[in-house]
């Protein structure tokens, strides 16, 4: 039987805002807060920080419900509350350990606002351990409440958060007494009985399937990059070896497309992060950092691409198609696009970029970039174009009107998006990755 209950949910950002309106979706009443009480403001009045498909419209349904609301303080808001979603930001340090620093200030802040018992869940991805870690500091900072622990890792793909959040492929729930168990599993009641896998186990298996799920998928990606590369020395096509291998099941088509590798604020920060928490923990993983090795090469490469093209880059113009670190995302944080862009930039060639979200955020942060609004106006003048996020408008270009407007008909697709053979019908050099190139 579903029993609504009250639950809070700290970090109001690209993993907060799905968890809180998706919890408040399934019938919980929700408060979300952030220590960026501007944010918290925007949001009540409807303005979203980033962009997310789907999410402002359920955002909106939740608030109309009054089921999700969005305070700017814990004060008066944690008793009565019964569990705590912490789903603050946990970026990368210098040495590629998670910095802690925004997780351990939300248990203090939550153990001083508790009156009675709380489970406070890790959503946020945190190394193994961290679980123990929050319990003992909310221990020391109100040592009159009962605090329970769980670890909840979020699964959410930006651009699909809303979906992965109604909808999710597997709940893992990590927890180390029965009654956190019970008190999750009245929270997920809802999904369970539509048949969502659920899987309970313990705090430290939680917190390590989650970074061993995107190391993973990370993996699978360098994978098929370093078997580009062999393809490219030795004339094989490593979309055709993909299509191969995607066919048996037990290897499965996803996360198989090489190209310029992976971006994003998870792939880059999770694999060094379990790299160094693996050390830690007294195990060497040298593959993990062989898997950023391979996926820090592809810029090499591509880079070798304009070069042999283009011959000097100094004073080349080089236009970058697709600057978010995937299509359907404005997010840039680690986009493969952008390293690319700085590299180019230090050779000397000017960039001019276009993405179809994310033109802004590069504005914002990378002056030394020219940044177009129309694709054409991108592509015009350019010596050579590298189409670098796949974005579906990209398969449709007028390649008649890219063609006559460019200096050199030179196409790096860094993502083996276009079609290789109306590459060669209009007469462009094209040069994809892991794939035979194309000579008019
Ligand atoms: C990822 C995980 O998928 C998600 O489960 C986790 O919770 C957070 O990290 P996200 O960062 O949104 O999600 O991106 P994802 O869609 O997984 O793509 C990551 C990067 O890999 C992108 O830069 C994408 O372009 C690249 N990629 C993906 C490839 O280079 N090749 C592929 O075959 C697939």
């Amino acid at each position: 039987m579903f029993l609504a209950m009250r639950l809070g949910v700290l970090g109001a950002g690209h993993v907060g805002l799905p968890t809180g309106a998706a919890l408040a979706h399934s019938g919980h009443d929700v408060w979300v807060s952030d220590i960026d009480t501007d944010r918290i403001d925007s949001l009540r009045q409807g303005v979203l920080p980033f962009q997310e498909q789907g999410l402002d419209a359920l955002i909106q349904d939740g608030m109309d419900s009054g089921r999700l609301s969005f305070v700017p303080g814990l004060r008066d808001h944690v008793p009565g509350t019964d569990v705590v979603f912490i789903c603050v930001g946990t970026p990368p340090r210098s040495s590629g350990e998670a910095n802690l620093l925004a997780l351990e200030s939300s248990a203090a802040a939550l153990a001083e606002q508790a009156t009675g018992d709380l489970l406070v869940v890790e959503k946020s991805t945190v190394p193994l351990g961290s679980a123990e870690r929050l319990r003992s500091v909310m221990k020391r900072h109100n040592p009159s409440v009962t605090f329970r622990v769980a670890s909840n890792p979020e699964f959410l793909k930006e651009g699909n958060a809303v979906d992965d959040s109604l909808n999710p492929s597997r709940i893992l729930v990590g927890a180390d007494s029965e009654r956190a168990h019970e008190i999750m599993r009245d929270v997920y009641r809802p999904l369970i009985e539509r048949g969502v896998p659920y899987i309970e186990a313990d705090l430290r298996t939680a917190e390590l399937a989650k970074h061993a799920s995107n190391a993973f998928l990370s993996l699978k990606i360098s994978y098929m990059n370093a078997v580009a590369r062999l393809c490219e020395k030795s004339g094989a096509d490593v979309v055709k070896i993909a299509e191969v291998m995607g066919a048996d099941a037990r290897i499965a088509p996803q996360f198989l497309n090489a190209g310029l590798g992976y971006g994003g604020f998870c792939f880059p920060k999770d694999v060094a992060a379990f790299d160094r928490l693996s050390s830690r923990w007294g195990y060497d993983f040298p593959m993990l950092r062989e898997i950023t090795r391979i996926n820090d090469e592809v810029i090499d490469v591509v880079v070798q691409k304009a070069e042999g093209a283009l011959w000097n880059l100094e004073g080349k113009r080089i236009a970058l198609l697709g600057m978010s670190f995937k299509p359907g995302t404005d997010d840039i944080r680690y986009a493969p696009a952008l390293i690319l862009a700085e590299r180019l930039l230090n050779e000397g060639a000017a960039i001019v970029g276009y993405d179809p979200e994310a033109g802004d955020n590069v504005r914002a942060e990378h002056p030394r970039i020219e940044v177009e609004d129309d694709v054409y106006d991108a592509i015009a003048g350019a010596h050579c174009l590298v189409l670098c996020t796949e974005w579906p408008e990209f398969e449709y270009l007028d390649l008649d009107r890219a063609k006559a407007t460019m200096k050199y008909p030179i196409v790096i697709d860094g993502r083996n998006q276009l079609d290789p053979e109306r590459m060669r019908k209009y007469g462009f050099t094209y040069l994809p990755m892991g794939r035979p190139p194309v000579q008019p």
